[in-house]
């Protein structure tokens, strides 16, 4: 079995992972696709050695949060052979940049018809965080604003759908080759930052999504209406921030999607069956190329997600 292992800070595609052994409430799946997050860029060059280390990770594959697969050992739930799709939680799940993973069973949810593995694996964080971003964490209900920064990436292709689905009013953010693909998903007004930085933004908003994660709460607060709150993709930066919430109008929210939820998982690929919700765009890698996959995640301009093929 091949896998992508990351001992110091190198990362090397080999065939000496043995099988993982299915525990009670997993489903063991073969690996079709997985995909990169930034995340993966981060614990690739060590960043997060400290929490899996905390979190007694010694599974030498540490990249990998989405992946869609066969069942090759199922559950009540899923029988052997179906075609799932999932993610993995940071610190203690399988990593799925791996061809067979044992994972449990509420991290997972059938793939809705006519959609391929390539785009199952593109889908689940994206869909999911933005779902929970937009309506739990920031509370956002039919009509309100939301400024969305950094929208043409893995999250943000998903974002704009989801706060258009929700009925809200959506400006997104990204750099130049974005703005084609921000308008086409919906979004009603859109901005390169490298043309209209935030200090020149006009208007507030009900809630600004940080999905680039580069900003903190004094850069946006002069963007958010008296009640509005900041959700930033990456809540490690701004604890501090979040912690003085009972001090201000303004809150910052905690976005933190990690653990397994099923349910939501089914309801999103019931959105993609309605149609009220499209896979977005995605850049498909040979498992065998993860080198140039993971240069790619750099490069400014790209558009959605990348998956690497494994099958
Ligand atoms: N909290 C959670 O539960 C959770 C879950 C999943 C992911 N995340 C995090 O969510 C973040 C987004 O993930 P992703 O996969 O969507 O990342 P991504 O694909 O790299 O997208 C980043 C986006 O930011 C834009 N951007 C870069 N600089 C910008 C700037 N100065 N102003 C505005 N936009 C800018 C990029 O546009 P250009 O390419 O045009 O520059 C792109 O649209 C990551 O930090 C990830 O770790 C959090």
């Amino acid at each position: 079995m091949r896998a992508l292992h990351n001992k110091h800070q190198t990362l090397t595609l080999s065939d000496v992972a043995a099988e993982p052994i299915r525990r009670s409430g997993e489903v063991k799946v073969q690996v079709h696709y997985a995909s990169l997050n930034p995340t993966d860029t981060d614990i690739a060059r060590g960043d997060l050695d400290l929490f899996l280390w905390l979190y007694r990770s010694r599974s030498l594959v540490r990249t990998g949060l989405e992946f869609s697969g066969t069942v090759m050992e199922g559950t009540a739930r899923f029988a052997k052979g179906a075609k799932v799709f999932g993610y993995t939680h940071l610190m203690k799940g399988p990593k799925t940049h791996q061809d067979i993973i044992s994972i449990p069973e509420d991290y997972i949810a059938n793939i809705p018809e006519g959609m391929s593995f390539a785009q199952a694996a593109a889908f689940p964080l994206g869909a999911q965080t933005s779902l929970v971003a937009l309506r739990d964490v920031a509370g956002l209900t039919k009509e309100k604003s939301v400024l969305i920064l950094g929208a043409s990436g893995g999250l943000g292709v998903y974002a704009i759908q989801i706060a258009k689905a929700l009925q809200l009013s959506v400006t997104a953010v990204a750099g130049p080759s974005g703005q084609k693909i921000m308008t086409d998903l919906g979004a009603d007004q859109v901005i390169d930052y490298r043309q209209t930085p935030l200090e020149k933004i006009e208007g507030t908003f009900d809630a600004v999504l940080d999905l680039s994660a580069r900003y903190r709460f004094n850069e946006i607060r002069h963007l958010l209406t008296t009640n509005g709150v900041f959700v930033p993709a990456d809540p490690m930066k701004n604890l501090s921030t979040i912690a003085g919430n009972v001090f201000r109008h303004k809150k910052a929210g905690f976005l933190m999607v990690e653990h397994g939820n099923h349910s939501l998982l089914t309801e999103l690929a019931g959105w993609i069956t309605d149609g009220s919700l499209q896979v977005g765009p995605y850049t498909e890698f040979d498992f065998d190329d993860f080198e140039a996959a993971f240069a790619s995640l750099g490069e400014q301009g790209r558009i959605g997600r990348t998956v690497l093929r494994l099958r």
